[in-house]
Formats: C-alpha cells, sequence, structure tokens
C-alpha cells in the first residue's frame, strides 16, 4: 500500500463533510465491483491466464535471444501501457538488446524513412498490436514493416518473426494469424485498450524487454487488495474538485523515467471521462523543467488547475560534491515544497508517494488508477469504458483515403 496525501494541500476545498456526502454513491459503484456488471476489474485474471504468462515468457525469451530490435506496432491503449512500463523501468542510457521499437503512432513521412532505414538492416521481431485489427495507423505500419522483412526473410522464418496481439475471433488481424499461421495471443474482449496494459498487449513488449510481468500482476494485485478503498476516495477528491471548478488536473513527477506514465494517465482519464461535454482535461508537469514554465501558471495563472503529484521515495543515494546535499531527500523536499507554494496560490494538490519505481510499484500504481478511473466515470455519470470521439476523425480520413483509389 502507497501513502497518499489527499487533504494536507487541498484544505480549502476538501473536507469530511464533502467526502462523506458521496458515502451513498461510493456504495453503490462498490457493490458494483465486489458482485456486479464491474466485478472482472477486482480480479486480475480479466486481464491474462497462468497458460498466457507463460506463453508470454516463453515467447519473450525466444525474442531475446534472436532479435536486435523487437518492432511494437500499435496506437493509443495498443501501444502506450507498454511504452510506459518499459520506460519507467529502463535506465535512461543503456540500450538493451533487443531495442524496443515503438511504431505506428503517426503517418508522419520522416518518422517512417528514418524508422524504416534504422531496422532494415538489423534482426527483426515484429509485434503487432491492435484489439479492433482495422486502425489505420497500425495498419499501414505493419505494411512498411512487413515489406521490408519479406526483403529480408522467407516464409517460414517470418513466421518466427511476426507476433501478432489482437481479437480472438474477429478482425484483418485475426484472419493473417488463421491463414498464416503467425505467433498470436489475443485481447480480452471485455478490456478496452486503455486498460489493457496487463493484458497480453502489454505484458510481451514488457517481458521482452527485460522486465518481470509476474511482479507486476502482483503489485495489481496489491493495489486491488490494498488500495481499493483509496482509489475511490481518489476519485471522489477528484469530482469535488471537478465541481468546484477545476477544470484540469496536472499529473506531476519529479523523475522523468514516469514521464510516459504520465501520458498513459493522460490517455486512460482523457478518452474515458472526456465525453457529454465533461471530464477534467489531463495535462502534465514534469519537475524541476516545468516549474520553469508551466509552475508559473499553476502559481498564479487562472484558477483551473489541481495537481495529482507521483512522488518516489526512494531514488537511490547521490550526495552533491563539496555541498554535502542528499539530492533524494532534496527531491522529495521538493515536492512537498511546491506542493505548499502552489496550495497557497491557485493550485490544490493530491501526493501519492510510492517506494520506489520497480515492478510493482508500477502495477500497483497502474490497477490504482484504472480503479479511480472508473469510479469517476460513474460519478460523472458518463460510460468510461467507450470513446465515440475517438471515432470521428477517423469518418472524415476514410472519405479522404477514397483519393488513393
Ligand atoms: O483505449 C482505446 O480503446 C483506444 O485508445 C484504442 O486502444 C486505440 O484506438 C487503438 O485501437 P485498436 O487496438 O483497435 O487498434
Amino acid at each position: 500500500m502507497f501513502k497518499v496525501d489527499f487533504e494536507k494541500y487541498n484544505s480549502n476545498y476538501i473536507n469530511d463533510e464533502k467526502i462523506n456526502k458521496y458515502d451513498e454513491k461510493l456504495l453503490n459503484i462498490k457493490k458494483e465491483f465486489t458482485n456486479g456488471s464491474l466485478n472482472q476489474w477486482i480480479n486480475t485474471n480479466t486481464y491474462i491466464s497462468n497458460e498466457e504468462l507463460n506463453s508470454i515468457k516463453e515467447v519473450a525469451k525466444r525474442v531475446r535471444e534472436m532479435a536486435d530490435v523487437f518492432v511494437v506496432i500499435g496506437i493509443g491503449g495498443s501501444y502506450m501501457g507498454a511504452k510506459a512500463v518499459i520506460s519507467a523501468l529502463s535506465p535512461k542510457y543503456d540500450i538493451n538488446r533487443p531495442e524496443i521499437v515503438f511504431f505506428g503512432i503517426n503517418m508522419n513521412p520522416t518518422d517512417y524513412n528514418e524508422t524504416l532505414n534504422y531496422i532494415k538492416d538489423k534482426d527483426i521481431v515484429v509485434n503487432v498490436i491492435s484489439k479492433s485489427g482495422t486502425t489505420l495507423e497500425p495498419s499501414i505500419a505493419f505494411e512498411s514493416v512487413l515489406s521490408i522483412m519479406k526483403d529480408k526473410y522467407n516464409e517460414e522464418e517470418l513466421k518466427n518473426r511476426i507476433i501478432i496481439t489482437t481479437d480472438r475471433e474477429k478482425g484483418t488481424l485475426r484472419e493473417l494469424v488463421n491463414e498464416k499461421g503467425y505467433t498470436s495471443f489475443v485481447v480480452p474482449s471485455n478490456v478496452g485498450g486503455r486498460y489493457s496494459v496487463l493484458t497480453p498487449v502489454g505484458m510481451l513488449p514488457i517481458a521482452v524487454a527485460g522486465f518481470d510481468i509476474d511482479k507486476l500482476l502482483l503489485g495489481a494485485k496489491k493495489a486491488i487488495d490494498e488500495d481499493f478503498d483509496t482509489a475511490m476516495k481518489y476519485a471522489v477528491i477528484r469530482d469535488i474538485l471537478y465541481n468546484n471548478g477545476k477544470n484540469i488536473e496536472s499529473f506531476t513527477i519529479y523523475n522523468d523515467k514516469l514521464f510516459y506514465f504520465t501520458e498513459w494517465l493522460k490517455q486512460l482519464f482523457a478518452e474515458s471521462h472526456g465525453k457529454n461535454n465533461k471530464g477534467l482535461l489531463p495535462i502534465s508537469n514534469i519537475n524541476s523543467r516545468d516549474l520553469h514554465s508551466l509552475g508559473q501558471f499553476l502559481q498564479d495563472g487562472k484558477d483551473i488547475i489541481f495537481e495529482t503529484v507521483i512522488g518516489v521515495e526512494d531514488e537511490g543515494e547521490y550526495i552533491i560534491p563539496n555541498l554535502n546535499y542528499d539530492l533524494n531527500r532534496l527531491n522529495n523536499m521538493a515536492v512537498e515544497d511546491v506542493a505548499k507554494a502552489h496550495s497557497n496560490g491557485n493550485t490544490p494538490s493530491n501526493i501519492i508517494w510510492i517506494n520506489k519505481i520497480d515492478e510493482e510499484s508500477i502495477g500497483e500504481l497502474i490497477q490504482f488508477f484504472i480503479l479511480s478511473c472508473i469510479t469517476g466515470g460513474y460519478l460523472l455519470e458518463i460510460n468510461p469504458f467507450d470513446q465515440p470521439g475517438v471515432e470521428e476523425y477517423k469518418k472524415f480520413i476514410k472519405e479522404s483515403l477514397k483519393e488513393f483509389n
């Protein structure tokens, strides 16, 4: 269980009376989690079975032995979770083999030319991830990588080097698996993209990157067993702040390894709650860097933001030469001092402290935010599992695509 502080830097907005008003609503949502329609979310077997875990570990071992680059093709929920976990856990400068290359998140020729040129002479294994199997960006990325791979490898070799993660039955990618016999994993039909990092969607890339996927699940289980009420309370705090005129939540960090974790949070909350003219706009602040940019607005700008800070208690030891400052202590003092300053200004803060950045704590954070996000969706009276707005741009692109025929 991690430590949280939802009240110290929030006192102008939050008090027990306001929190208690949510008791009945929370009781009903809790019932859905324990016995009703949300029950799957308090069981990590929803994400992945033991059989799939073992199979992912075997495939990951094989990939690590044979590949220079593991190209992960996917967008949105089919990409962001794995990117967040791998970035959080990887050392900053060591490029381990295989290098994980994320591709298919844009339609930009510069990225295409540079990435394809970078991988073309390397030993490639590709993992295409798409629940629907129809999303344009990963489809065209796969065509491009496949074309390079076909120049290098025969049909038999391609079978060893193409891994597809998609729906169990539906979609063009599943048809391809059935036709060619490629290795495949299943995106569970009841887990939407942005909630899918602990399914094979995220677990295979994370295992190939060399991280312990059992420990991630252990952390998620810990969140279910130990942090469930705190996750619900966080949803309530967000809702109170939202109803008091806050429009923006900043996920604020003091270790830039968590940058992509804040990107995952932005996706999770924006895509789940941003609908029917409702929702908080999630942004991020990467400190100390952003204390010298957005920090000015948080302190003194329009009164529309609150922060949720993820602090890390133990980041290892570094003592500043001559000055004798313990940098871990200094960084964590800054977490408190900045929250104090911002809350004296216009931006109250929630703080979530994890002990250190490892598989278990990241798994715990993921599940904590998933439970909060679902709860918050019900408090907002929206469906946290759909994303009708994402479909709109696709319609226009589909029309434009006709120009190529
Ligand atoms: O959270 C979501 O559902 C989305 O972000 C999807 O993951 C994203 O649109 C990609 O969809 P797909 O996996 O079907 O290609």
